[in-house]
This record gives structure tokens, sequence and C-alpha cells, in this order.
């Protein structure tokens, strides 16, 4: 079933946001503001609801047809609809302005290689560089800001692991599209409304490593589970690869530091510091830039600790030229002075670098 198709049962006022393609997202604060994401732009659009008791009918309703609960008690719903869309709703009285919504469409559209060519989101050498990281087996993170692209570059970059292996998958909210014939995929359970029946991440982690993988593909990392993921990579499931929110690659580790810290692991953070720089070989980094045009903007090679502090080397980046009147952004993917230290292994399997 098509997002249009679905979510039209309940939300007739951004119907025709619902069914255009070029919308990748809807906005809803409650019954009167509604926003929309076209082309990575956001802009305030004309629809309403009716009033706030048929806007948070509306929400409820699409709770329902889930099978959650949206009420005074259960005041936030985080679902995954049928047709791949993320909803998540917040009513009042926490959401002040009235029954916020926020609807990801899922994009019936992959974005292939090809596509990112196109639109100008990569270079042909970023996605050669890519490929030989995956082939040699290195450890990856794709980190960006919210909404830059992570999860749609976590897809382009599973997509080069060979269909031999045997890829455990784990996310919150099933996003990824692997094509892999050998993919075992596995997705989190919230707690119930008694509080009970929670199998999270870690748990999943837990579940993974003993079920033979070759490749660990984790959806994204946002707490503790940073913990279990570093140390799958560091004992020998080498060429694992997940998500994070964050500003740079560098930004990166310091983020997957303080959520292994979430853990409550007692351990000195330089030591924390040195696993993390050892499990970690690369970060590809994405943004939206403020044309609304989204970019892998940097891959960066993480090298071994230098006083303690982490080393990140770029490989190849994104470098803004110029801003036209009308906003738009031009610029190229510049390949940086830099031998990253895999070249070695790359010539020894024949892979190239760029
Ligand atoms: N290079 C691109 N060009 C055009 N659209 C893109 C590109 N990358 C991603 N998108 C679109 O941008 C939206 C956000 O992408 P995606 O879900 O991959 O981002 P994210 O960083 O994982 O977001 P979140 O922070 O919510 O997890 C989606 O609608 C996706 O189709
Ligand atoms: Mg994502």
């Amino acid at each position: 079933m098509s997002t249009a198709s679905f979510l039209v049962l309940f939300l007739e006022p951004v119907r025709a946001y619902l069914e255009e393609d070029s919308v990748s997202e809807i906005l809803i604060n409650g019954p009167s503001a509604v926003y929309i994401e076209r082309k990575g732009k956001l802009e305030k659009v004309e629809a309403a609801f009716a009033s706030e008791a048929a806007l948070k009918a509306a929400a409820v309703n699409i709770a329902k047809s889930v099978g959650r609960i949206l009420n005074e008690e259960f005041p936030r719903l985080d679902a995954r609809l049928p047709d791949g869309s993320r909803v998540h709703a917040v009513i009042p009285p926490l959401a002040r302005c009235g029954t916020v919504i926020a609807i990801r469409k899922f994009s019936k559209d992959l974005l292939t290689a090809e596509k990112l060519l196109q639109f100008n989101s990569c270079s042909p050498s970023m996605l050669t560089l890519i490929e030989t990281l995956v082939k040699l087996h290195k450890n990856i993170i794709v980190s960006g800001a919210t909404s830059s692209g992570k999860t749609s570059i976590l897809n382009l970059v599973s997509g080069y692991i060979s269909p031999g292996e045997r890829i455990l998958l784990i996310e919150d909210a099933s996003e990824l599209q692997l094509r892999q014939p050998h993919i075992v995929p596995f997705e989190t359970r919230k707690p119930d409304k008694d509080g009970k029946g929670e199998v999270t991440i870690r748990d999943l982690i837990h579940s993974a490593l003993r079920l033979r993988p070759d490749r660990l593909v984790i959806g994204e990392i946002r707490g503790a589970e940073a913990l279990d993921l570093l140390q799958a990579m560091n004992t020998g499931h080498a060429g694992s690869m997940s998500t994070i929110h964050a500003n740079s690659p560098i930004d990166a580790l310091y983020r997957l530091e303080t959520c292994s810290l979430f853990s409550g692991i007692d351990i000195p953070i330089s030591a924390l510091r040195s696993q993390i720089a050892s499990a970690i070989h690369a970060v590809i980094h994405t943004a939206r830039l403020p044309d609304g045009s989204r970019k892998i903007v940097g891959v960066a090679e993480v090298l071994p600790l230098r006083n303690g502090e982490y080393n990140v080397h770029d490989i190849m980046r994104w470098r803004t030229r110029a801003i036209g009147a009308d906003g738009k952004i031009t610029g190229d993917f510049e390949i940086c002075d830099y031998v990253p230290s895999f070249k070695e292994e790359a010539d020894v399997a024949a892979l190239p670098l760029k």
C-alpha cells in the first residue's frame, strides 16, 4: 500500500502532500500550522484541520490502525506504518500548540548510486572508495545531522556487501532496504502498557552475535548499544556498519563515546577512546546544505589516537565554491592529498581507492 492510500484515510486535509511524490515530509504543528519538505526545503502550506479535536482524533486513529495507543497516559506515538512511512505524534498538553505529527514518507525510489551521482550528492571517486572500504571489511559509521541522509547512505554502503555474506540487520523501525540474498533482519520492540516486553538494540546485538554474522548492520546508534557494537567490531566482526547523529566525523567518535557511557560501564575514558579509534575505520559524513541539497560531504579515515586524542583524516570531501543569488550552492568533490593507511591492503586486493 502506498503512503498516500494508507494515511489519507486519516489525514484528508494533507492528502495533496501525501500524494505528491516530491514531498518527503509533512509536519503538523497543531490544526492550523502545516509545513512540508519538498526537494530538501521546508515550506509552510495552507492546509489546515477543522479543529484540534479532529486532528487529535486522526492521530489516535493512526495509532489504533497499527495496534498502538495514544492517549493521556501514553501521549507520544512512534510508529512505522505498513507502507514503510514513519510517524511521530505528541498530543497536548505535552505539545503546547495542539497535536503535533511528523510524517517521514517512505520513498519508493531507492537512492541508488546512479541517482546520487545524478543529484550531485557524491562523486564517482567517493563511490569507488566506499565500495573498497566495504570490500576490505572496514567498520564504517555514517554520520550527519537529523534528516541529512544517513539512513539513505547506509543503504547505499550496505549495498556493496557481497551477496555471499550473512548480514544480521538490526533496526528500531525497519527502514533499510538491503537486496542481498542472505539477510537476517530484526526489529526492536517497545515496552507494552505495563512497561514489559521491551527488546532493545542491545538485546538484539547480543542475539545477532550468537547467530554467526559475517556483518552486523545496525540502523542507528543512539545509546548504550554503542558499546556492544564497538566490542563486536573489536572482536572479529569487522565490516560492520551503522549511523550516528553527529556534526562532523570527529564528533561522531565523541558521540560514540557518550553513548557508550550510557551503558554505565566503568572504564577510563582513555581506554574507551582507544577502543573507539581501533574499532571504527572510516566515517562517511552526510549533510543537508542550506540550498536543500543532501550530500556526502566527507569520507574520513580514523587513525590510532595521537596524544590521547582522536586522529581523523579526510580522504575525500565536498568543498563549496560559491552560493548563487538564488541560494544555489556550487562546488566540487575533492580528493585530499592523503594516502590512506589501507592503501597497501587495497592494492593487494586489487581494489581501487578512487
Ligand atoms: N542525496 C539525497 N538526495 C535527495 N534526497 C535525499 C538524499 N538523501 C536522503 N534524501 C531524502 O531525505 C530524507 C531523509 O533521508 P534519511 O532518512 O536518509 O536521513 P537521516 O539522516 O537518516 O534522517 P534521521 O535523522 O531522521 O534518521 C528522505 O526523504 C530521503 O529520501
Ligand atoms: Mg535515519
